[in-house]
């Protein structure tokens, strides 16, 4: 057994070594600018690290602010419940991350155990992608290299005889969001995360350094290969097809909402579409006669077509016997689990992807089922499973929905083509992935919290919409879904649109909502906002894939020094300047905080001071969006799908009295996309405004707004 204890300090990169035995020294290596890697003991051979697709953005993390010494320091020890790590905290400094945790924001004061699970009923730490990966307040994050459920406690265990002497809640908080919050979870002690990881006798933990919060997330998600960049596209509306749907089912409802002019880019089929869909064979069914036949009449429509699978496969598939040496020892649904961190699994599996779909113009996939479902339901395979590569059934979990994009990646990488897709599974380094996660958990307010947690963690998640409480709940699901990464609406149970009929069972029986018109007319507009906002949104994820800072992000990664920003957890920001405030169903009001600088009502263009909570009482039409002063915020046409040049026409609005210049960039959607830059700029004293470098886009339109 392993009982040595490393102690690190990791003043100027170095790191001391100790054991309770004899000392050794260590150092702690810089790996990156700003990242340090500290290995203890020895660390177990797969993890997320070891088996990533994707190297760090070099040129990237090059341009991030100079962190001279790494900021916290770091001791181990092996121990029979595995390795156990300690890493101080602070008094008053508060930890977020762990992946999509989607029942709390603040993680500081909480155990969780990073288990992967389908459904996280409980705010223990199951998670569709539990991350080991945190950051604080202090303006660093820590990332432990394991493909384990390793439990992290985030401060407020003491020690004998350590009884935080002095500890007492920092004044400093003085008048906050979270006093009662605050003084049960002891945030005003020093404190230290504990984290203990099964089955190891060792890890790597790499240390990233800021000088901010935001700076420390930039600097993981660059470490993990920069962000993702959708095409345009994927950024329009997605509408995903009821499960039973054929070809022209299908195609019917699509020309209707061509008609109707609901504007949509991507049509998702449901399991349906295959011969056999638990397990799959990825195989088209006869109930889609003439799939490249389909897929074309769509894409002269301007829709892309997402297919729905998961990886167990059937053995009716025409890969099975292929992929039985390179699956684990468990079947799940009767079809094999691949072992995806064979590169072989891969290309069997990814190869007959090409062939059958994506060489017919599928444009990407929902990868579902790739999480565990063992703690709620009864199916996957067990953590003692055993796959060829070497992984354990808990190994295999954690890198289950990664190694799985991977597959798919390679594919769409091979052919120079992007894709954006959904995933119902992922861990640590996933910034690069164009795959967005999504859950059968329906909650309004926890959907909207894994918008706000995301940005943590360099995940991307949909807080989709299906059916309907009400009318109400339909339209303010719907205005959050707009404004989150992936705009879908998943109908896979509904046969009507949900603006129709949103109770399921009698939209199934086609008893439509009387007056489902004007419904209809109110979900128009507010998937034409979203519409509106595509290049907005684009320039986001730009930045997210050079910078590596979230497009989407909680209030107090713009403004830690503020505690009232701390535990915010419904509202956030999208993009640079645009605060939302999404509404929910049964309220005519709510409080929004608005943090330091002028803010204008996107809708009224009403003007607030900053460092305020202010009541607002929005119409059902509007979800509270807040604009920065000194935005210069361009909004699209609002039309039918992202290739209408309207989608390129854009009304400029200007906020305050000196905007900064935006930037958008020019994407033809390709592989290797120029993404040039194109500058809006603003003239106050001439009062005009300006647009440089424009190919496709034009500038039709500037409002000034002060
Ligand atoms: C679930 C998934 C849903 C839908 C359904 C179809 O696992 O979360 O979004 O795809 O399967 O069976």
């Amino acid at each position: 057994m392993n009982r040595r204890t490393f102690l690190g300090t990791a003043g100027g990169g170095g790191l001391l070594l100790q054991t309770r035995r004899s000392a050794a020294q260590a150092t702690a290596q810089a790996v990156h600018p700003g990242v340090w890697e500290f290995r203890l003991g020895t660390p177990e051979k797969i993890t997320p690290v070891a088996t990533r697709r994707y190297p760090p953005a070099e040129a990237g993390l090059a341009k991030m602010p100079v962190v001279a010494s790494c900021p916290v320091s770091v001791s181990g020890s092996g121990s029979r419940r595995g390795y156990l790590v300690w890493i101080p905290l602070g008094a008053n400094e508060i930890v977020y991350g762990l992946g999509l945790q989607l029942q709390s924001l603040i993680q500081r004061g909480l155990k969780k155990k990073l288990r992967v699970n389908a459904d996280p009923k409980m705010d223990t730490g199951d998670s569709h992608a539990p991350t080991p990966f945190y950051v604080t307040t202090a303006g660093y994050g820590v990332l432990i290299d394991t493909a384990r459920y390793a439990t992290f406690y985030c401060g407020g265990k003491q020690r004998k005889g350590q009884a935080a002497a002095g500890a007492q809640a920092s004044a400093a908080i003085g008048e906050n969001a979270l006093p009662a919050a605050y003084r049960r979870r002891r945030f005003g002690e020093a404190s230290e995360v504990l984290v203990e990881i099964p089955e190891a006798e060792g890890v790597d933990l790499y240390v990233f350094g800021g000088p901010t919060m935001r700076d420390a997330v930039a600097r993981y998600n660059l470490f993990s290969g920069g962000g993702a960049l959708p095409p345009r596209w994927g950024l329009g509306v997605w509408y995903r097809m009821k499960g039973d749907f054929n070809q022209e089912a299908t195609l019917a409802l699509a020309a209707e909402f061509r008609a109707r002019h609901m504007p949509c880019d991507v049509i998702g089929l449901e399991p349906g579409w295959q011969t056999h869909a638990y397990s799959c064979t990825y195989v088209w069914d006869k109930k889609f006669p003439d799939p490249a036949g389909m897929i074309r009449q769509l894409d002269s429509a301007g829709y892309h077509v997402n297919l729905w699978e998961h990886a167990f496969t059937n053995p009716a598939s025409p890969i099975h016997e292929a992929l039985i040496a390179h699956s684990g020892d468990y079947e799940v649904w009767g079809g094999l689990v691949p072992d995806f961190l064979d590169p072989e699994a891969r290309k069997i599996f990814g190869g007959f992807h090409e062939k059958e779909h994506v060489a017919l113009g599928v444009s990407g996939y929902k990868l579902d089922e790739c999480d565990n479902s063992d703690f709620t339901g009864n199916w996957s395979w067990p953590e003692i499973a055993r796959f060829p590569s070497g992984a354990d059934g808990e190994q295999m979990h954690c890198l289950f929905g990664l190694r799985y994009q991977d597959a798919l990646e390679a594919v769409f990488e091979g052919r120079k083509q992007r894709t954006y897709g959904l995933v119902r599974s992922s861990g640590a380094l996933a910034a690069p992935y164009p795959y967005v996660l999504y859950s059968d958990l329906y909650d309004h307010r926890e959907f909207v919290r894994g918008v706000v947690n995301m940005g943590f963690s360099g995940i991307l998640w949909t807080p989709e919409l299906r059916n309907a409480e009400s009318t109400e709940d339909l339209l303010r699901r719907l205005q959050s879904v707009v404004l989150s990464p992936l705009a879908q609406i998943d109908a896979w149970y509904i046969k009507n649109p949900p603006w129709k009929q949103v109770e399921r069972k009698a939209n199934n029986a086609d008893q439509l909502m009387p007056g489902w018109e004007e419904i209809e007319a109110k979900c128009r507009s507010v998937m034409e906002l979203r519409m509106r906002l595509v290049p907005y949104l684009h320039a986001a994820f730009v930045r997210y894939h050079r910078s590596g800072v979230p497009p989407f992000r909680a209030l107090v990664m713009d403004a830690p020094e503020d505690p009232a920003t701390w535990a915010i957890d419904d509202q956030y920001m999208a993009g640079e300047a645009l605060l939302v405030a999404p509404m929910f169903a049964g309220e005519s009001g709510r409080a929004v905080y608005l943090p330091a600088g002028d803010w204008f009502d996107f809708w009224s263009g009403r003007r607030y001071g900053g460092r305020q909570r202010i009541e607002i009482q929005p119409p059902l039409e509007q979800i509270p969006i807040f604009v920065k002063s000194g935005t210069i915020l361009p909004l699209a046409q609002p039309t039918p799908d992202t290739r209408d040049a309207g989608s390129f026409r854009l009304e400029v609005r200007v906020y305050g009295e000196r905007p900064a210049a935006a930037t958008l960039y020019e994407d033809d959607d390709s592989g290797a996309p120029s993404l040039a830059e194109v500058t809006l700029a603003w003239d106050p004293a001439a009062k005009t405004g300006t647009i440089r470098g424009a190919a496709r886009y034009d500038a039709v339109a500037w409002t000034p707004i002060a």
